[in-house]
Formats: C-alpha cells, sequence, structure tokens
C-alpha cells in the first residue's frame, strides 16, 4: 500500500456518511493500491449473526456469511482483526476462489462502537498480510467509518 493511500481516502470520503458510498470508496483505493491483493470487500451485518456482500473488487463473493463460519464471521463473532497466513490452515474457511492463499478480515465499528461490518482482503499468495497492514487498514477503517 502506497504512502499516500490513507490521505487519498480522507479526501475522497471527506463529509461523506453513507456507508455504501464509503465503503465503495475504500474498497476502490484500498484494492488498487497493492498487488498483494486480489479481492478485496466488505460483508454487511445485516442482521443479528449473519453478513451479506458489500462492494467489492474482485472475483464474484459469496453473497451471505453467518457469524458462525469462515473467516469474516469469525471476525464479526469476535470483533477481532483475523490475520491468516495460510487459509488451508484455518478451520471453516469459505473459499470463494481456489487460488485464495492468505487473507485479512478487520471488524469495521460506527460511532457508536457497534460492528457494521468487516473488511476482507483475499491474497493468492502465501503469508501475504502483516501485522503493519492490519494496523493500517484499521486505522483508516475507523478514521472513515467512525463518523457513520
Ligand atoms: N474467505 C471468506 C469468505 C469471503 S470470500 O473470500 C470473498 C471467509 O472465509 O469468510
Amino acid at each position: 500500500m502506497d504512502d499516500g493511500l490513507e490521505a487519498r481516502i480522507a479526501s475522497l470520503t471527506e463529509g461523506e456518511t453513507d456507508p455504501i458510498a464509503l465503503m465503495a470508496t475504500v474498497v476502490c483505493e484500498v484494492h488498487h493500491s497493492d498487488t498483494r491483493f486480489d479481492w478485496t470487500g466488505f460483508y454487511r451485518v445485516v442482521a443479528p449473526e449473519l453478513l451479506k456482500i458489500g462492494p467489492y473488487q474482485g472475483g464474484h463473493g459469496c453473497l451471505v456469511i453467518p457469524f458462525d463460519k469462515g473467516v469474516c464471521g469469525a471476525a464479526a463473532r469476535t470483533g477481532d482483526v483475523q490475520l491468516v497466513p495460510d487459509v488451508n490452515a484455518f478451520p471453516g474457511h469459505i473459499a470463494c476462489a481456489s487460488s485464495t492463499q492468505s487473507e485479512l478480515v478487520l471488524p469495521v465499528r460506527n460511532s457508536a462502537g457497534d460492528i457494521i461490518a468487516v473488511f476482507d482482503i483475499d491474497s493468492d499468495q502465501p503469508d501475504a498480510f502483516t501485522n503493519h497492514d492490519a494496523t493500517r487498514l484499521s486505522a483508516i477503517l475507523d478514521n472513515v467509518f467512525g463518523v457513520v
């Protein structure tokens, strides 16, 4: 991810509070900022214990994920970042693409601190993500969705 990512997203989203518009903008900028990212998207909390796909970039993603399934469900259920170096070693991983090797999923919270979505990035490279990636992206998500 280039050094200008945070400032670019802040500028593009300034004054916007619509969650879908914010998600679409974040997905676009994050996805195209790094060649490690092969699928980038949001899954929204649409009902208790249920995620539904939101704006994304890359191949088709599964439409619905219960909180008790997958890496995304784990992030939504626990409220914790899921940094997965090998998806094949993650029990219950949902493979939207057989090429995915590693994954990073971050919880997305609104101004009240409620989890409203998870932010999912897949890579076809093994062990593609770092704790620094998670820290940077968490800060971006806090800044963008902390006004929703
Ligand atoms: N791999 C995710 C499912 C979403 S697809 O990767 C877009 C999971 O295990 O929750």
